[in-house]
């Protein structure tokens, strides 16, 4: 049984420790919104927050989030940030199939965080794990922009 603080709330999971983080957020815990992809952590669908850090839940053993915050796109409402990352994808329309978006707005919400005036050059270092089969690429960089600059006006 492993303890698991995620989207702010401990779960008790009777789960092995090496369990990857997925099956235990979604199979377990039952948050779905986090996509299994390719499973060998190349394409960034399954992208979670740990710690604040984006983080590829496929990849990542359950038992190396204990005693840590993991966060969903379920939760991301919650978070400033990711609030205002949201609102830009939904004014941008960003998502075609939706299928990454998740793990697009995981990734662009811990950047914006840790760099929240990101240029092209930078956006694209930082998303460069996050792919997206319906080419949604450049959509996705502007709706960076557009959060980055509501986040500006925001602290104005
Ligand atoms: S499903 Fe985790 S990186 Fe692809
Ligand atoms: S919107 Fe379809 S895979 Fe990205």
């Amino acid at each position: 049984m492993i303890t698991l603080n995620l989207n702010g709330k401990d779960h008790s999971l009777d789960v092995p420790e090496e369990m990857p983080l997925l099956w235990a957020i979604r199979d377990v815990a039952g948050y779905s919104g986090t996509k299994f992809g390719c499973g060998m952590g190349l394409c960034g669908a399954c992208t979670v927050h740990v710690d604040g850090q984006a983080t590829r839940a496929c990849i990542t053993p359950v038992g190396l989030a204990v005693g840590k915050k993991v966060t969903t796109l379920e939760a991301l409402h919650a978070d400033p940030v990711g609030q205002v990352v949201q609102q830009a994808w939904l004014e941008l329309g960003v998502a075609q199939c939706g299928y990454c978006q998740g793990g697009q707005i995981m990734t662009a919400t811990a950047l914006l965080k840790g760099n929240p005036n990101p240029d092209d050059a930078q956006i694209e270092t930082a998303m460069a794990g996050n792919v997206c089969r319906c080419g949604t690429y450049n959509r996705i960089r502007a709706a960076i922009h557009v959060a980055a600059d509501k986040l500006k006006e925001g602290q104005a």
